[in-house]
């Protein structure tokens, strides 16, 4: 049986969960995104999904997608450093896509460090490959950002490969 404190649960995220939001993302960024970006972001409901993970009350992660026409940019996507390796990222990524494919949107980019090979590990999982780079794009050090795109979301093959990963999730526990 599953204890009640291993159940994750991705809901939409709303005002409500920003303060444990914005606890990880002062943690894991150098540059973390203000409450009132994070408002400002949840008021274009035409355009953006923002999905949170919850384990009881505590956020445990977040993730984002803005669509435009059939394109998608994945926004932002973290996990509190103490619930790491557990699929949490995987989960978000999976209802984020389940998002895109309901809208039709067929294409899905986003931005990474080239040196965080965690979260590109991550998103290869989902068929992103890399397509480019931004030169000096983070502004506190420089760094160059890795540009990847994955396209033909709206499949059913990618359908498939949505279900296998989901598959492969098992009880979380910490
Ligand atoms: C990157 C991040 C989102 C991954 O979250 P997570 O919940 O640990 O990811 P998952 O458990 O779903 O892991 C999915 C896959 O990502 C890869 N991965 C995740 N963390 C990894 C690490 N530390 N080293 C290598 N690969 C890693 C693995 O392939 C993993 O699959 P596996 O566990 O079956 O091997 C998380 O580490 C994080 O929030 N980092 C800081 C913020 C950040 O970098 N966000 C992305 C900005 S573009």
């Amino acid at each position: 049986m599953i204890a009640e404190s291993e159940i994750i649960e991705v809901t939409p995220l709303r005002r409500r969960h920003l303060r444990g939001v914005l606890r990880i993302e002062r943690a894991v960024y150098s540059q973390p995104w203000s409450h009132g970006l994070f408002v400002s972001e949840l008021a274009l409901r035409n355009t953006r999904t923002y999905f949170v993970a919850r384990v009881g009350s505590k956020v445990v992660g977040y993730g984002g997608l803005m669509e435009a026409t059939d394109e998608g940019h994945i926004t932002t996507l973290a996990v509190d450093p103490e619930w790491t390796r557990r699929g949490i990222a995987t989960r978000l990524l999976i209802s984020l896509f389940e998002s895109a494919r309901s809208h039709g949107t067929a294409d899905v980019t986003l931005e990474v460090r080239v040196s965080n090979l965690a979260a590109q590990a991550c998103y290869r999982n989902f068929g992103f490959v890399p397509a480019g780079m931004r030169k000096n794009y983070y502004p506190d050090t420089k760094e160059d950002a890795l540009i990847m795109w994955v396209h033909e979301v709206d499949t059913p093959a990618y359908g498939e490969r949505l279900e296998s990963l989901a598959e492969r999730l098992g009880p979380v526990s910490q």
